[in-house]
């Protein structure tokens, strides 16, 4: 294997999941969203309200598209990237790809304390939970999904780690039930 992406929707913990993740596997550790802000100067949400989602996607789309990677790392994506089916073509090619699964009701509760997420501002349970539905069969196409549902982070990282192993020897299933 060379890299892990970890993907999911927002607020599923992909970011703290991924750092700790990287340094119990003596990883580095990427955020690509963070990326696309480094390059661009600005927040995410800075970006949806300048420029729009799409100028947002296709950032995203190069950012992916770009990643050079000399070390094996760990890849935290936004909540859409997987969704592009460039970007999962591409993040497929680049290791196993892991989809962090909560449920809907604790990313509605984590998203409603946090305004750095221009797709979840304002009232937008509704808008949420439609778009929670319309990106499920895309995040089942993970190499690995994850359930971390009331899991801490350290918890989530040893259950993620031990599904990789399981992934890698042929087995995912039956560590996906313990
Ligand atoms: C998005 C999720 C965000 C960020 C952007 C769009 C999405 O990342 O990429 O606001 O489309 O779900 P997180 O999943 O880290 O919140």
């Amino acid at each position: 294997m060379k890299h892990v992406v970890l993907t999911g929707f927002m607020a599923v913990g992909k970011t703290a999941v991924g750092r700790r993740l990287a340094k119990r596997l003596g990883y580095d550790f990427v955020d690509t969203d963070q990326l696309i802000e480094q390059q661009a100067g600005m927040t995410i949400a800075q970006m949806f309200e300048r420029l729009g989602e799409a100028e947002f996607r296709e950032r995203e789309r190069r950012v992916i598209e770009d990643l050079e990677l000399s070390t094996p790392t760990v890849i935290a994506t936004g909540g859409g990237t997987f969704v592009d089916e460039a970007n999962r073509k591409r993040l497929k090619q680049l290791g196993v790809v892991v989809c962090l699964v909560t449920s809907l009701e604790t990313i509605l509760e984590r998203v409603g304390r946090n305004e750095a997420r221009p797709l979840a501002r304002g009232d937008a349970r509704k808008r949420l939970v439609e778009m929670y539905e319309r990106r499920k069969p895309a995040y089942s196409k993970a190499d690995v999904l994850v359930e971390t549902e009331g899991l801490t982070v350290e918890q989530a990282v040893s259950r993620v780690s031990a599904m990789i192993a399981a992934h890698l020897k042929g087995n995912a299933t039956e560590v996906s039930g313990s």
